[in-house]
């Protein structure tokens, strides 16, 4: 166990206790500069009368297709019935099976088993935590009915091995982009790279509204089509149904508040790239014998940093979440139980074992704070607290020479470049 310096002696303070608390998450700093903005739209919303779907929801969905370049942007009730709704879509349905990872959110999941198919999990890339293609390619049978990469914590899973595998399996591609809105793979956006995209709105995501929300995008029109359909349960004309959806429409108030933060989006997405190079030369500046693995960036495409999410190797990752709790940090940890050995899918038969970089990444990984709103001194503070815990020392201060070298406009790119890097 590491020695934690945290406290002084009685009645003296010491330095590292003057360091500032940092949440997770700080969504009224995001907030106080747009509330008046918000304030009015929300009350436009109501005193229009209209609190369903309507203008705002259809301007809405106009701006996230210029925005996304993607012919069809249809909004929904949340990221999980985006993902529903994608698969109903395409037909998917009893006995059929999906392959998805295990290391992701619950709902890339439950989707599938909602329609009574078989979810098969594939396992992750352990330096980039997204499906492992390979992996992918051997899970495939003759009964899948589609592929679910999830372009986790904002960084968009390989396509270019992903199209491959589903083209010669003759199967659609359903993008799991809840995490990854503007992330980018060779200058398309996630959302327009396979058959469907599925995006959440939830206020923790880079997009993120004043409740639930999602949307799903296409570039196909019958599914533009049938997704539309299938939100207002399958009804058209007014209650005439030819088919049987669900209700998954997206409240006025939500798009109206939506329409006034998208036009920052593609800032806040430019802060949180600049915070994650800042963590990458923060923790260079320390000696972590190999015990921190920072992540890498993307260099075929725009990581959007929906989370930041460092390795703990060695074994002291929740003893170091509890540290920085203790000095007012905020981390969480996705995700510490895979959806393989979740107990509601214990009838699928999935062991402990199955899927070994999952297993390995839900025991290590430790998600840090990236908000865009982010300050660089609270940033200091989060490597700082992680130095002191690990009793890490600093690496020699760079020379003249070194300074030089290492600064210029090309500096904080270079640092997320060998942010890949072990920390040792
Ligand atoms: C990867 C992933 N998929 C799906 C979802 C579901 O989105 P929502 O919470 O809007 O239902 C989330 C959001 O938590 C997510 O992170």
């Amino acid at each position: 166990m590491s020695s934690v310096t945290t406290s002084a002696a009685p009645g003296q303070t010491a330095a590292s206790d003057l360091l500032p608390a940092v949440p997770l998450l700080a969504l009224d700093r995001q907030h106080a500069v747009l509330r008046e903005e918000i304030r009015a739209a929300v009350d436009r919303v109501c005193e229009s009368g209209r609190f369903v779907l309507g203008p705002d929801v259809t301007a809405l969905e106009e701006e996230l297709a210029a925005a996304l370049d993607v012919p069809h942007a249809i909004s929904c009730a949340s990221g999980s019935d985006a993902l529903l709704l994608a698969l109903m879509a395409l037909g998917v349905g009893s006995g059929d099976e999906v392959v998805l990872p295990s290391y992701t959110f619950f709902a890339t999941a439950s989707a599938v088993t909602r329609l009574g198919a078989v979810p098969i999990f594939a396992d992750i890339d352990p330096e980039t935590y997204l499906v492992d293609p390979e992996d992918v390619r051997r899970k495939v049978s003759r009964r899948c009915r589609a592929i679910i990469p999830v372009h986790l914590f904002g960084r968009t899973a390989d396509m270019d091995a992903l199209r491959p595998i589903a083209e010669a399996a003759g199967v659609p591609i359903v993008e799991d982009a809840a995490q990854s809105i503007l992330s980018t793979w060779h200058g398309r956006c996630s959302g327009g790279l396979g058959d469907v995209g599925c995006f959440s709105f939830y206020p923790t995501k880079n997009l993120g509204g004043a409740g639930d929300g999602g949307f799903l995008t296409t570039t196909r029109d019958d599914l533009a089509k049938s997704l539309r359909l299938l939100r207002v349960h399958g009804m058209e004309p007014r209650y005439y149904h030819d088919l049987i959806g669900i209700n998954s429409r997206l409240d006025s108030i939500q798009a109206a508040v939506l329409r006034v933060k998208l036009p920052h989006l593609d800032a806040w997405t430019t802060s949180r790239q600049h915070n994650a190079a800042r963590y990458a030369s923060l923790f260079a500046a320390y000696d972590f014998a190999g015990r921190v693995v920072v992540p890498t960036d993307e260099s075929r495409g725009r990581h959007v940093w929906n989370q930041y999410v460092i390795r703990i190797t060695d074994g002291q990752r929740d003893s170091l979440r509890k540290h920085l709790a203790a000095c007012g940090v905020g981390t969480e940890i996705y995700y510490p139980v895979p959806l393989h050995l979740q107990v509601c899918f214990s009838h699928l038969g999935w062991r402990q074992g199955d899927l070994p970089q999952t297993e390995r990444a839900a025991e290590e990984t430790l998600a840090l704070p990236i908000f865009p709103e982010l300050r660089a001194d609270e940033q200091h503070t989060v490597v700082a607290r992680i130095a002191e815990f690990f009793g890490a020392a600093r690496k020699p201060a760079a020379t003249p020479a070194t300074r030089a070298a290492a600064s210029g406009p090309h500096f904080l790119r270079r640092m997320v470049g060998r942010a890949n890097e072990v920390i040792s």
